[in-house]
């Protein structure tokens, strides 16, 4: 049994020794160009998902979505968003080939977040990626009216989605 426990320590730490050694020697891959392989993009998702589900615990979206609300966040979508997450007919070039991981791009692959949990993503951001936190730059009120838009982007009434498709 010790012999077992103390076979496994020496495995960790000569684990923890080569992600040290290997970190410091500059051998990790940093460019933001590179396509992100699908095993790390499904694990950092599963991560990016289960922490903001949590965050967003007992959060509630305080808006309902009127028309006048949804054409409140779209209208801020087009002004701080849609240079990196783009616009129908006219995806982000930038977004979505020079991040890591890459931007989502919302027109054709709508979110699928609630409001709460993409209300904590876009106040506080996502760290290792290029999605800034917008605490400061953004009113809580704001933040939800662009939420709310986003958690209805797929499913827009007629008058906003007019404006929505038009908004290149
Ligand atoms: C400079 C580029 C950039 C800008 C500007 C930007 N984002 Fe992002 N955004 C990203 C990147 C990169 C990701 C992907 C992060 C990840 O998957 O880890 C992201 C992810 C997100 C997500 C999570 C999507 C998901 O399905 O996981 C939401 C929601 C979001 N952004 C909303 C916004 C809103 C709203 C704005 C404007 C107020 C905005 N973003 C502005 C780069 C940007």
């Amino acid at each position: 049994m010790k012999r077992i426990i103390l076979t496994w320590l020496l495995l960790i730490f000569i684990l923890l020794l080569v992600i040290g050694l290997t970190s410091r020697l500059g051998w990790w891959p940093v460019s933001a160009t590179a396509v992100p392989p699908r095993w790390e993009s499904k694990l950092a998702q599963a991560a990016l998902q289960a922490s903001l589900s949590r965050q967003a615990a007992g959060l509630t979206n305080p808006l309902s979505p009127s028309n006048e609300i949804l054409m409140a966040g779209l209208k801020s979508f087009k002004m701080n968003c849609a240079g990196c997450h783009g616009v129908p007919g006219q995806p982000s070039q930038w977004g979505t080939r020079n991040f890591y991981p890459r931007v989502p791009q919302f027109a054709d692959n709508p979110p699928h977040l609630s409001a709460p949990q993409m209300f904590v993503a876009i106040k506080h951001g996502i760290r290792y990626s290029g999605m800034g936190g917008w605490d400061g730059m953004m009113t809580d009120e704001e933040i939800w009216k662009v939420a709310t838009f986003l958690e209805r982007i797929g499913s827009l009434p007629a008058e906003v989605k007019t404006n929505w498709k038009a908004a290149q």
